[in-house]
């Protein structure tokens, strides 16, 4: 596919390395790549207070304590309400958020190969978490933001939700429902840029990754292209660290290059 770097002239400012961040972060999604990345923010960025959602039992050890675990479904409005009230009641001040949270197969929801497979509940429910997820966390989240620091929104998105680089069709809701969070989230940048001027919105590929999401349709996937969820998330905070507000509102890979919309 046709990639252009995303980084070079027109930057208006250094990006401060992640050791120098300060505050609270947030990492929504207990899974394979969010587990990882709260790992590699322990170890890169001291200054972060970190805080992770999930529907599951977290993990003993985690470098996240159980006390700041909130247990979040994207889908469900009261449940956004509850996870704001609770982190403002926490007086949390958001430097970083990142959502991992995604769907693409669940029991009877299986990526689409055919127009006749598809499915107006399984459309809906991809949406719900895929498209409407990150967008509602960044209504439910915006009271927690600050206007004068700097403050980056980053949401895992997929390079199959790229309308100019899909070359092969197939699983029609997952790709839409990214494609949608793309808009949706593009919008919310432009938003930003007038009403928080030092927040940075980025829209994130992290590359085939080895995880629930992607264990069924790997195989295909040469093992040196497949990456393993610590080395995902070394290459997503990368990305996330480079960018400033002037970069906000991109769709980016994990190796930093600009993809399509
Ligand atoms: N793995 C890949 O190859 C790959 C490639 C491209 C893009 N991505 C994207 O990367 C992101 C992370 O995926 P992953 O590989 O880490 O998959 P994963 O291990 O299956 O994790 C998916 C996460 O989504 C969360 N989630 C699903 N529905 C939710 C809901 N209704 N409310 C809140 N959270 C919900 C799960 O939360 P719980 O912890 O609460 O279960 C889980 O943490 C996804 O957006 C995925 O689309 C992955």
């Amino acid at each position: 596919m046709s990639s252009t770097p995303a980084s070079g002239a027109g930057a208006p400012e250094e990006p401060q390395g992640l050791e120098h961040w300060q505050g609270d972060a947030l990492v929504v999604g207990g899974g394979g790549i969010g587990l990882a990345l709260l790992e590699a923010l322990a170890q890169r960025a001291p200054g972060l207070r970190l805080w992770a959602t999930s529907r599951r039992p977290w993990p003993a050890g985690s470098v996240v304590p159980p006390e700041r675990v909130l247990d979040l479904d994207l889908t469900d409005d009261s449940s956004l309400e509850a996870c704001t009230s609770r982190l403002q009641d926490e007086d949390v001040r958001l430097r970083l958020v990142i959502n991992t949270a995604g769907l693409l197969h669940d029991g009877a929801l299986q990526p689409e190969k055919r127009l006749q497979q598809l499915r107006r509940d399984s459309l809906q429910r991809l949406f719900s978490v895929n498209a409407y997820g990150p967008v509602l966390l960044a209504r439910a989240l915006e009271p927690l933001l600050p206007r004068q620091k700097p403050l980056h929104f980053a949401s895992l998105s997929a390079r199959v939700g790229s309308i100019g680089d899909n070359r092969l069709g197939g699983w029609y809701g997952y790709r839409a429902a990214k494609a949608a969070q793309n808009q949706l989230l593009r919008c919310l940048a432009l938003e930003w840029e007038r009403r928080l001027p030092l927040a940075c919105v980025s829209l994130l590929h992290p590359g085939t990754t080895a995880t629930a999401l992607s264990e069924p349709f790997r195989r295909s996937v040469p093992a040196e292209q497949l990456f393993t969820p610590e080395r995902a998330a070394h290459h997503l905070l990368a990305v996330i660290a480079a960018q400033t507000p002037a970069h906000s509102g991109r769709f980016l890979a994990w190796d930093g290059t600009l993809i399509p919309w």
